[in-house]
């Protein structure tokens, strides 16, 4: 039997929804990429299709949500009496599933890197090989796997709590204070020597360092970061009254998305520049040179570990939403049923997540197509299910979604009239356009 659950009230959903758009994509692969893609000349171009793509896919998911309230597997054929409408659901269903057995990885690596900070701040014991110390946490089995399933586990306890007192109480706990956290260590990167440096490297536009690649980059981000094309914010709108409005509740969670992804930059590469390191790529930036730079401040553990548990709140809050995705379809909404369904689903993404884990380790030499296995993984996701979901979403809403439903839903004032037009144009045109030439040039490529 369905029983749906509601949100307490609209802080909650917009902090859960923020919760499940600031995570990973904001807060660890931007920074680096935009560092070295011509700095604000590619932010320019990530606002520009944050607000163009992003932003009115985030809308279409959040009207199919609320019009339908109910589970993404269910929700399109109940608007439109289509059943092959639902495979759209289908898709995000188990995208969000693949996705998570690997981001759950980088979450169980953070875990790790707190348990080992938490370690020298009581021991007061100290290492300074830094790399040395990554390539032994995440290469050994033991150490990977267990971060894993921890982060697993976490994740799952959130989640089986339901909507109000799980994923509504953790987003409402950790997000003011992974702003507090943010807070403190921006004032502490940007008072350090040099620190101007790190702002400049940063921040400077050069448009002739924004290549083809990148812009495809920015793209991807933009759905991405947004939680979009899986089905992500629809669940969550699915758990939405009829009052809030949705236009303002998505730029809401569109500009603490954005303020994030700078402040992200902004805490980062001062840091590095007062060192006068380069920001090393990917992995390496927050696990190998933030605690080698923290190292040479006073408090300097303190603050990494703030920085960690920072990174952790963002991390989780997009989990839970992943998760949520699947436990919501797997029970198709009976609350009954969601203690047994995310225990199950957690030890599937376990098991699921195990070649992932390893490819840092004993699976580190098993490559094919795109790489590892871990990489392949990335790839199906990030460059194959999200833009066909996001395609898909904007062909639904744009076409086969009767507009008159869209409009109630996202019509409330007189100013919103013409917006609406806009949006409608968008996903009619604009948005299928633009991913279908970004397909054609990966397949051409
Ligand atoms: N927005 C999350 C991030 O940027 O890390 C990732 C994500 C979460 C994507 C939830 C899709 C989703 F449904």
């Amino acid at each position: 039997m369905e029983t749906q659950s509601q949100w307490s009230s609209k802080l909650g959903f917009i902090l859960a929804s923020a919760g499940s758009a600031i995570g990973l994509g904001a807060m660890w692969k931007f920074p680096y990429v935009m560092a070295d893609n011509g700095g604000a000349a590619f932010l320019f171009i990530f606002i520009l299709f944050t607000m163009l793509i992003g932003f009115p896919l985030l809308l279409s998911e959040f009207v199919i949500g609320r019009q339908s309230q109910t589970y993404s597997t269910r929700s399109f054929s109940k608007l439109t009496g289509k059943k092959y409408h639902d495979l759209i659901g289908h898709l995000g269903n188990i995208g969000v599933f693949i996705l998570l057995s690997f981001y759950s990885v980088i979450g169980g690596w953070i875990l790790l890197y707190m348990i080992r900070t938490i370690y020298v701040l009581v021991a007061g014991s100290s290492q300074h090989d830094y790399e040395g110390l990554f390539g032994s946490l995440i290469s050994n089995p033991f150490y990977a796997l267990g971060g894993q399933a921890l982060f697993i586990v976490l994740t799952a306890v959130i989640v089986a709590n339901g909507i109000q007192n799980g994923i509504e109480r953790a987003s409402k706990i950790m997000m003011p204070l992974l702003f507090t956290a943010f807070i403190i260590i921006i004032i502490r990167s940007l008072t350090l020597d040099n620190a101007m440096a790190g702002v400049s490297y940063f921040l400077k536009p050069d448009f002739g360092k924004l290549s083809a690649d990148s812009i495809l980059f920015a793209l991807g981000q933009s759905f991405f970061s947004l939680s979009v094309g899986f089905g992500g914010m629809l669940t969550y709108a699915s758990y939405l009254d009829r009052k809030t409005d949705l236009t303002q509740s998505g730029v809401s969670v569109v500009l603490l998305n954005l303020v994030i992804t700078i402040l992200a930059g902004l805490a980062i590469f001062p840091a590095t520049a007062s060192l006068g390191i380069e920001a090393a790529q990917g992995p390496g930036l927050l696990f190998i040179v933030l605690p080698y730079v923290f190292d040479q401040l006073p408090l300097g553990q303190l603050f990494y570990l703030i920085f960690l548990l920072l990174f952790f709140f963002a991390t989780i809050t997009s989990s839970i939403s992943l998760l949520e995705i699947n436990v919501a379809n797997v029970t198709k909404n009976n609350n009954n049923k969601r203690v047994k369904a995310v225990a199950l689903l957690a030890i599937g993404l376990f098991v699921l997540g195990i070649p992932s884990t390893l490819s840092s380790g004993l699976l580190g030499d098993v490559k094919f197509l795109a790489g590892t296995f871990f990489d392949n993984m990335d790839y199906l996701v990030s460059n194959i299910m999200l833009p066909l979901g996001a395609f898909l979403f904007s062909i639904f809403t744009g076409y086969l979604l009767d507009q008159r439903l869209s409009h109630q839903q996202l019509v409330t004032k007189p100013y919103q009239e013409p917006l609406f037009k806009l949006w409608i144009f968008l996903l009619k045109f604009v948005i299928p356009l633009v991913i279908i030439g970004v397909f054609l040039s990966l397949i051409l490529k």
